[in-house]
């Protein structure tokens, strides 16, 4: 499908997503993610143990491949025969979709075909919390809920659930960075309207939290 369409059609259904595309940008190519390793990684205890929040980044892009693994970890689909995913989700609706801010603009994660498609061309990263850091880290996951996709639930519902399924991406992305040596911190202090507006959110849509990831400050590399 072209990725007009895939933006278009705003898909509810397993492994797809929607959204609004920045008309005034027009998007460039979908980013197609290489593929995850099947095995690896740290024992799930070890990444129980190392497991905490990070509140100062350095200031380097993560790898693609890192990028790629840490948003499979996240949300990615696990089960290719009903494109279940790595975290559960309400009431098997697929209300977040993950939006990823880095340097050279907004994307959406797609797990079905496991790539990025292109939101919008800017840096909003600064806009997504109103800790120092926020700007400094390369990648910002925010959680955004699909209220459209919650029929006959009322509001108050809507961010509940909508919550718990934002929560439970980000534990995933925390163990997940716990077992790669990067940081992470779950976040709720960002001024909601104001990130709304910069990413063009259309009004049945609302950001439940954010997740900033990336290098510790002073990290180097093991390999070097
Ligand atoms: C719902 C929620 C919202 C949070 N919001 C923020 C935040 O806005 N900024 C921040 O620095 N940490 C935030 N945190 C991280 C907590 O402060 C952190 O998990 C807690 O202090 C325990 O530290 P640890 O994660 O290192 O164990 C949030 C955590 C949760 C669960």
């Amino acid at each position: 499908m072209a990725l007009k369409q895939k933006i278009d059609k705003g898909v509810t259904t397993a492994g797809a997503v929607s959204a609004t595309p920045d008309t005034a940008s027009p998007p460039s190519q979908a980013r197609v993610l290489p593929p995850i390793r099947t095995h690896g990684g740290l024992p799930l205890i070890d990444a129980l143990r190392l497991r905490h929040s990070t509140r100062e980044y350095d200031n380097r892009a993560l790898p693609v491949r890192l990028l790629s693994e840490l948003l499979w970890a996240a949300f990615g689909i696990n089960r290719s025969e009903t494109g279940d995913r790595t975290a559960p989700y309400w009431r098997h609706v697929m209300v977040i979709d993950i939006y990823v801010a880095m340097a050279d603009g907004v994307w959406i994660y797609a797990p079905g075909q496991h790539e990025l498609l292109p939101c919008l061309a800017t840096d909003i990263r600064a806009a997504t919390g109103l800790q120092d850091f926020v700007s400094e880290a390369p990648v910002e996951l925010v959680y955004v809920a699909h209220g459209e996709r919650m029929r006959d639930v009322v509001a108050e519902d809507q961010r509940l659930y909508a919550s718990v399924d934002a929560a439970f991406i980000g534990q995933n992305v925390y163990l997940f960075c716990a077992s790669e040596g990067l940081g992470t911190v779950f976040r709720g202090a960002f001024d909601p309207k104001k990130l709304a507006q910069a990413m063009k959110l259309d009004d049945r849509q609302f950001i439940t939290f954010v997740q900033t990831v990336g290098y510790p400050k002073g990290w180097t590399d093991p390999a070097s």
